[in-house]
Parts: structure tokens; C-alpha cells; sequence
């Protein structure tokens, strides 16, 4: 993939993904548009969780640009976790995720899936090159995603959650366990909370994976006991959580780098 091209499609992605409401900083936004386009592997795209469109306006923009399948976007927009955000009265965030991807110009390349992703993995079929996973945050939800997915994600593909680093204790738990301690995986890393990991079951017992992962798992595991206490930080939890955070690292993508050590 031409670097460049993929450049450009991530700017134009985040001047929609800037203008549209939801939960993505823009370092995760640019973090989740690049892998989508690097993610060296055939097969289909699959958002889980998009609430009002925020991160599939982005990702539906990159794959209209650059010609990729396109995004499977799958939440019933019901909030139905306690883990999702206040719908605050309304009983659907459906509508304005249809308008947000109509404006922006992105519908052509998003499949909208009103459906529980565990309904969506039931009657899946084909290989899965890349999945963001930003749905139901508590342990049992975010492990089902992985563990319902995983049987389709091809050789080289890429695994993107959300709000691992941040205070959800299930998502995070999910991360370290399911794919930074699984040698089906490969290289790994963080990008603002999201934690990521290429599933490359031939090589990620390679040392070099093995032993990045494991650093990576250090201070993430550090971090559970203080997610589990809630969102409220204070105290020692405080101390804690500002001590191992940055010891995870999490900046800002780069493309050239992240097509380096996804090359299968
Ligand atoms: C944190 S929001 C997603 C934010 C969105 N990605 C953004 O960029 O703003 C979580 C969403 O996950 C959805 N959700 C919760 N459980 C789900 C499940 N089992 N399958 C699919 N979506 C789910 C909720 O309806 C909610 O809209």
C-alpha cells in the first residue's frame, strides 16, 4: 500500500471523524484508519460498537478511498451494556449514525448491522482482516467479541480494542490475557487507550513477539486492580495509575513504522 495515499485517506477520514460526536480521540481515530489500511491480509472489516458513527465515519472514509471492502458496523444501538454512553432519553442512537455516515459520505463503504455482535459472529462466514472492538467493555463482553471473532481472522490481521488503557477494567483484562499473553499474536502495541495486536498464529511464539508482548503485558497488568476500582481516580490508585500508564507506550501512530512490523 502506497504510503502516501494512505496518509491522505486518514486526513480526509479525521476531518469527518472531528465533526462527528462519540468517544475516539483523534490519536485513536488516525491509530484505528492506518491499521485498517495496513492490515496485511484479505478479507472483510468489522466494527463492533458504533454508536452515533464517530469511529466508522473515519473508518468507512479510508476504505472508500483506498478501495477496500467495506466496514461491517455492528451495535443494536440500544446502549444495552453498562459499560456503553447515556443515550440520554432517546431510545436509539441509529438514526443519527445513518445520518452521520450519509453525511460524511462514508455509507457506501459501511454495511450497517443493527444486531448484537454475538448474533452477527453466529452467522458469520469468510475470513476477517481487520476488527475493531469498542462494544461492550465488561469482561464477558469484550472476551466473547475476541473469542467469537478469532476463529475467522486471517493470517496477518489486526485487532484493534478500545479503552484498554483507560479505566475499564473488562477490556483491558481481555487485552492482556486473550491476545498479549496468546502466541497466536504477533507484534502488538497501544495507540492512546486502544490496544492492538496482529494475529499471526505461524510466528507469534517468535521470540522477538513473545518477548515485546510480554513487556507490553508489565505495567497493562498493573493497571487492572486500578481500572477495577472505578472511574473515579484518587489515592493510591491515583499514584498507581499515573506511575504504569506511561510506562505502557501509547503516542501517536506512524504509518511507516506500523507497515514495517505488520509485514507478515
Ligand atoms: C463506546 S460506544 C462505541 C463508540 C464508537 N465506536 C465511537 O467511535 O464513538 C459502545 C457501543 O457498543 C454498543 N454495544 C454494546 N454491546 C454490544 C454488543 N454486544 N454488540 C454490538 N454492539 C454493542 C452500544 O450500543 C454502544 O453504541
Amino acid at each position: 500500500m502506497d504510503l502516501a495515499r494512505v496518509t491522505d485517506a486518514v486526513d480526509q477520514g479525521w476531518s469527518r471523524v472531528r465533526d462527528t460526536p462519540g468517544y475516539l480521540s483523534e490519536r485513536e481515530a488516525r491509530f484505528i484508519m492506518t491499521a485498517l489500511a495496513l492490515a496485511p491480509a484479505e478479507g472483510a472489516n468489522i466494527e463492533i460498537g458504533s454508536f452515533k458513527g464517530r469511529s466508522t465515519v473515519g473508518l468507512g472514509t479510508v476504505a472508500r478511498m483506498l478501495e477496500l471492502d467495506p466496514v461491517h458496523a455492528i451495535d443494536p444501538h440500544t446502549s444495552p451494556s453498562s459499560t456503553d454512553p447515556d443515550l440520554h432519553g432517546a431510545v436509539t442512537s441509529y438514526d443519527e449514525f445513518i445520518a452521520h455516515i450519509e453525511r460524511t459520505g462514508s455509507s457506501t463503504h459501511v454495511v450497517p448491522h443493527r444486531a448484537f455482535s454475538h448474533d452477527v459472529a453466529a452467522t458469520w462466514n469468510g475470513p476477517i482482516r481487520f476488527l475493531w472492538i469498542d462494544g461492550d467493555h465488561t469482561y464477558a463482553g469484550a472476551h466473547a467479541d475476541v473469542e467469537m471473532f478469532k476463529p475467522f481472522l486471517a493470517d496477518g490481521a489486526v485487532v484493534a480494542m478500545h479503552d484498554v488503557l483507560g479505566t475499564f477494567e473488562g477490556s483491558l483484562r481481555v487485552f492482556v490475557e486473550d491476545l498479549l499473553e496468546s502466541d497466536e499474536f504477533g507484534p502488538a502495541g497501544f495507540s492512546g487507550s486502544i490496544g492492538w495486536a496482529q494475529y499471526r498464529p505461524r510466528d507469534g511464539h517468535a521470540l522477538g513477539h513473545r518477548m515485546r508482548r510480554r513487556l507490553l503485558a508489565i505495567p497493562a497488568r498493573r493497571l487492572i486492580p486500578v481500572a477495577e476500582s472505578g472511574r473515579n481516580l484518587a489515592g493510591w490508585n491515583k499514584y498507581v495509575y499515573k506511575f504504569w500508564r506511561p510506562l505502557a507506550p501509547h503516542g501517536d501512530v506512524n504509518a511507516q513504522r506500523l507497515a514495517r512490523r505488520l509485514r507478515t
